[in-house]
């Protein structure tokens, strides 16, 4: 059983996140145009399924399907949106879907929480040096690992993926008042990659810098 099971979590992801409005500033530059571009989208991370009406603001015909580690918010989403697909699953394990299984793959607003980070593009990021480990209380009890992460490291991390494209997104905020164990403000950021032939052409809009990087 995940930690994200409890009634009162269950009912935060219920009544958080669906509308346009609830987008992070990183998010709104980037996903209206990339929902209108897709025609199918794994939203990974998807808790109780808020994020199919704000992807489908903006493309109505876009094919969803969602995965989180939650039994009981997969349950939940499945019966607010029937009209998309929802299964459980680790993304750090792997999931049970085929390669290209979906056009874009997003994981939005959670993987700052998940220390198997070789996977995450949604990071909180700091100058460095070293990752900085700190954690947040959830909604009825419990707490998640938070982390901050070397923002040269990651960036090497990102390079080396074998991307066509890398965007970063980010700004300067402060953590949740339910985190304890990081800097007063650090770099909120989400990266959108494009699969392709590795020579990865960089664009970021992001408060840091990085030699050997162009930022903007
Ligand atoms: C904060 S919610 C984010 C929901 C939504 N994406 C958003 O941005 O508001 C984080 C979700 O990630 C899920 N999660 C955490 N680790 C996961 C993993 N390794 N694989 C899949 N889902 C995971 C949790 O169960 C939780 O529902």
């Amino acid at each position: 059983m995940s930690s994200f099971e409890g009634d009162e979590l269950v009912e935060f992801f219920t009544s958080h996140r669906s509308r346009p409005e609830d987008l992070y500033p990183s998010e709104a530059r980037f996903l209206p145009g990339l929902a209108r571009s897709a025609r199918s989208l794994l939203d990974v991370g998807c808790a109780a399924g808020g994020f199919v009406d704000i992807w489908r603001t903006y493309n109505p015909g876009l094919r969803y399907t969602g995965v989180d580690l939650s039994t009981a918010l997969v349950e939940t989403a499945r019966a607010r949106h029937p009209d998309a697909e929802f299964l459980v699953g680790d993304c750090a394990e792997g999931l049970p879907l085929p390669d290209a299984a979906a056009e874009v793959v997003a994981a939005l607003g959670w993987l700052h929480w998940e220390p198997r980070y070789g996977t995450a593009f949604d990071v909180r990021l700091h100058s460095g040096p070293g990752d900085l480990a700190g954690s947040q209380d959830l909604p009825g009890g419990g707490s998640t690992p938070y982390l901050c992460l070397d923002w040269p490291a990651f960036a090497g991390l990102l390079g080396g993926l074998g991307a066509q494209a890398i965007e970063g997104y980010g700004y300067i905020g402060a953590p949740a008042e339910s985190v304890t164990g990081m800097p007063a403000e650090i770099c909120l950021a989400t990266f959108v990659l494009t699969r392709g032939d590795g020579k990865a052409e960089w664009s970021l809009d992001l408060p840091l810098s990085e030699p050997g990087i162009p930022a903007s």
